[in-house]
This record gives C-alpha cells, structure tokens and sequence, in this order.
C-alpha cells in the first residue's frame, strides 16, 4: 500500500481557530439555547494522519463495521447536527409556536448570519432552499433573459443545472448552447478557453459547475473574471465544492451560486442556499413576487420551512468551523491522494481523476477498472466488505466513484483497494 503522507498543519489549524471566532461565539448561543445538548467540542488537527483525526472520526455514528465513501451523494451528519435536528424537532414538538419562532430567530440572527462569514458573503445576498436543485432552479429561472438570448453550459451538469435551462429554452426561446468539457480535465486554461471560445454577441451567461458529480474542479474565478470583462454573468453550481475547501463567494466573483449543505459540509440532508451577490441582483427577477424591490428581492420559496433542519445547519457550520476549513481540505487531499496512489499501482486500473490538485477537487475521486461494470460493482463493495461507493456512468465513463470525507481512514482504504 502507498506511504503515508506526512502534513504538519499546526499553522493553519491555529488560523481556522483564531478566524473562526465570531462563529463560535454565535454557536454559544445556538448551543445554550437548544442546538448542543451536550455534545463533546471538537479539538483541531495538529496534521492530516489518521491519529489526530481520532476524536473527530468519533462524532460519527456510522453503524459500527461499515465504511461510508459516498459523501458526493449525500454528506453523513456528526453527531451534533443528529442532535441539533432531534433537539429542534422536540422545541416545535413541546412547544410548537415559541419553538417555531425560536427556530426561527436562530435560522435569521445566526445561521443565515453564519453562512455569509464563513463563505465570504452578506447574509442578505442568501437565500435558503431544500437543496442545490431548488438553488439552481431558481438561480436559472430568475435570471432575466428574453427570446434569443443565449446561455453557455457544459455538457458535466448535473441535471438540476441542465433542465432548467432547457425549460427557458422551450417556453421561452432562450438559446442554450452546450460545450463539450473532456474528462478527465486536461488543464484549467482547457476549460476557460473552451467556453470562451464558445461566446457569440448573443451570449449573456455562462452556467456551469464548480466541481462536478466526477470530481473535476473548474477554474471558476478566471472563468469569472473572463465573462465580467465582457460584461456577461457568473451562475454556478457549488453542490459539490462547498465544504471541500475554503471558500470565499465575494473573491470568487461570480454572480449566482447555488449549494447543497447536506453533502460536504455536513448539515442535515434538505438543506441549501443560493447566493446572488447584491451588485447583481437587478439582472435577477424573483419567480415568487408579483413586485420585487432591490431590498426585498423575493428569492425566498415562499410556504413553511423545515425549521430544525435550518436551525441545525449551524451545527455543522459550527462543527466544521472548529476544525478549519483548511485542515477539511488538507484532510480530504490527503485521503484521496493515498487512494489515488494505490489505485495507481493496480493492474487493469484507469484513474479519470485529473493529475494534479488544480483540476481536481479534494474529496471525489473517479476510475475505471477493466471488466468491472460500475453499476455491478456498488453491491459488490457493499456484501463484501461493507463499504458504500458510487457509479459514475456519465462523461462517457463506466466509473467508479469514491468520495472520502475527514472521518474516513487509510485502513478504509487499504480495504477497498485489497478487493480491487
Ligand atoms: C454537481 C451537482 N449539482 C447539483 C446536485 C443536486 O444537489 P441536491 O441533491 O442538493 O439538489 C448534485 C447532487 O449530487 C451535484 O452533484
């Protein structure tokens, strides 16, 4: 099996502690008031070994002989999001309107709040949804257009960021034109001059994802800046970036981004939110309001919120804000590169994840093995070493996907790749 790798990352761990500040000071009160009934405080990382991982790795309660590498699909809750949940659930249950409004004064005062400083926006350019389809829907829905106007997309979207394109294109002759991205990426100036070169006069937006269901990692802030320079707009996909690694939505220049929180970062699945920075918002039209106003834009799905769900989203913000998201990154590379070193040293093996850190995200990492149809193989890992993974038949592959997240271990690893 590959060397370990050794990270030292005492510096980084000290930074995310010392940045995390006023988060923390926010999830005192969440905690006090409802969310960490108690609930151990995680200690940082001194390095990405398995050993300074252990306390982390504790908080999840995984039933106990299984291996979960799918978090790409849905992201498995530490234990203090499954008690944020419970103890949201108990307030609306005891006491249904003071819990609903207690809920409620935690989503606006803390969560929305704790949102925008942890990823780099004003908590008013956030709007909460279910998940990242609900996001994109209304990110593409919204977007002014009219008859003839086109969008570029790439043919690596997720269908949430594919149909409701194709649903401005039949009802309201919005051209979509999509652009063939290889796969596994070759390099970032690839992608850009792809896309760029896919512009006509009649562009007004590019649409596509951060990092996609395989994995690759998109140069999002040149391709950005690109479309600003031409005066087009920035909407993207952030399902599956989110939570792998520092993000900041004001210095990545987009103009719209839409996320799941229920996958890498950890929060109670049927959550997200969509960020329309405010400079943008005009070019935006709320498919709820009948009269927007730039203070009141209307993105929010109007109805009843799953409020425990929202409310323990600061559970995960706050759990994961302890560790520093640079210590999740450092982690996730650190996993995925021992898998990826291992991978290599099999017979029959092709690895489809791009060959250095700049086109590949930390968590996902795609292969093919030859006589293995991936679609046979996720039962297989299941009954015989009870491990969950996932398939990626698209971009033309019969892949595998694993998806390692920091409470996964090299011992977990060695097992998949013995059965390979
Ligand atoms: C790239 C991408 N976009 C969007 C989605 C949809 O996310 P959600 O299930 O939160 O709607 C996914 C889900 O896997 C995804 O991988």
């Amino acid at each position: 099996m590959p060397n370990k790798p050794s990270v030292n990352q005492i510096g980084s761990s000290r930074r995310s502690f010392i940045r995390t500040g006023i988060l923390g000071a926010a999830s005192a009160w969440i905690s006090k008031d409802i969310l960490f009934a108690g609930t151990n405080r995680v200690v940082p990382p001194l390095s990405s070994l398995d050993q300074d991982w252990k306390q982390i790795r504790s908080q999840f309660i995984l039933k106990k002989g299984m291996t979960y590498m799918n978090n790409a699909s849905l992201g498995m809750p530490p234990l203090p999001v499954v008690k944020a949940v419970q103890n949201g659930y108990e307030s609306i249950s005891n006491e249904p309107l003071h819990g609903k409004h207690d809920l409620q004064a935690i989503i606006k005062d803390k969560v929305i709040p704790g949102l925008a400083d942890t990823f780099g926006a004003d908590s008013d350019e956030i709007v909460l949804t279910r998940n990242a389809s609900e996001a994109l829907h209304i990110q593409a829905l919204s977007f002014n257009l009219k008859r003839g106007d086109e969008v570029i997309i790439t043919t690596q979207e997720h269908p949430a960021g594919l149909k409701p394109w194709m649903l401005r294109k039949k009802k309201e002759g919005v051209r979509v034109k999509q652009v063939f991205i290889p796969s596994p990426l070759t390099d970032q100036s690839d992608v850009l001059n792809r896309i760029e070169s896919a512009l006509t006069r009649r562009t007004k937006a590019i649409s596509f994802c951060h990092v996609t269901r395989g994995g690759h990692l998109y140069p999002v802030k040149a391709l950005a800046a690109m479309a600003k320079e031409k005066g087009l707009f920035t909407l993207v996909d952030g399902a599956q970036a989110i939570g792998q690694f520092p993000l900041n939505l004001h210095e990545l220049g987009c103009d719209a981004y839409a996320v799941s929180l229920h996958k890498w970062v950890l929060a109670p699945a049927g959550t997200g939110f969509l960020y329309i920075r405010k400079g943008a918002r005009d070019r935006f039209r709320s498919p709820f309001e009948t009269n927007p106003t730039t203070d009141a834009p209307g993105f929010d799905p109007p109805g009843t919120k799953d409020f425990p769900l929202r409310a323990a989203i600061g559970a995960a913000l706050d759990f994961m804000n302890q560790i520093g998201w640079e210590n999740v990154e450092t982690r996730c590379r650190y996993l995925s590169d021992y898998l990826k070193d291992g991978l290599k040293q099999i017979d029959g093996v092709t690895l489809l994840s791009g060959g250095n850190d700049t086109i590949s995200a930390p968590g996902s990492t795609i292969f093919e093995k030859e006589g293995l149809d991936a679609l046979e193989a996720v039962p297989i890992f299941e009954d015989k070493i009870k491990t969950h993974i996932d398939e990626h038949q698209r971009d033309g592959h019969n892949a595998i996907r694993v998806s390692t997240h920091i409470y996964n271990n090299t011992a977990e690893i060695d097992r998949l790749l013995n059965i390979l």
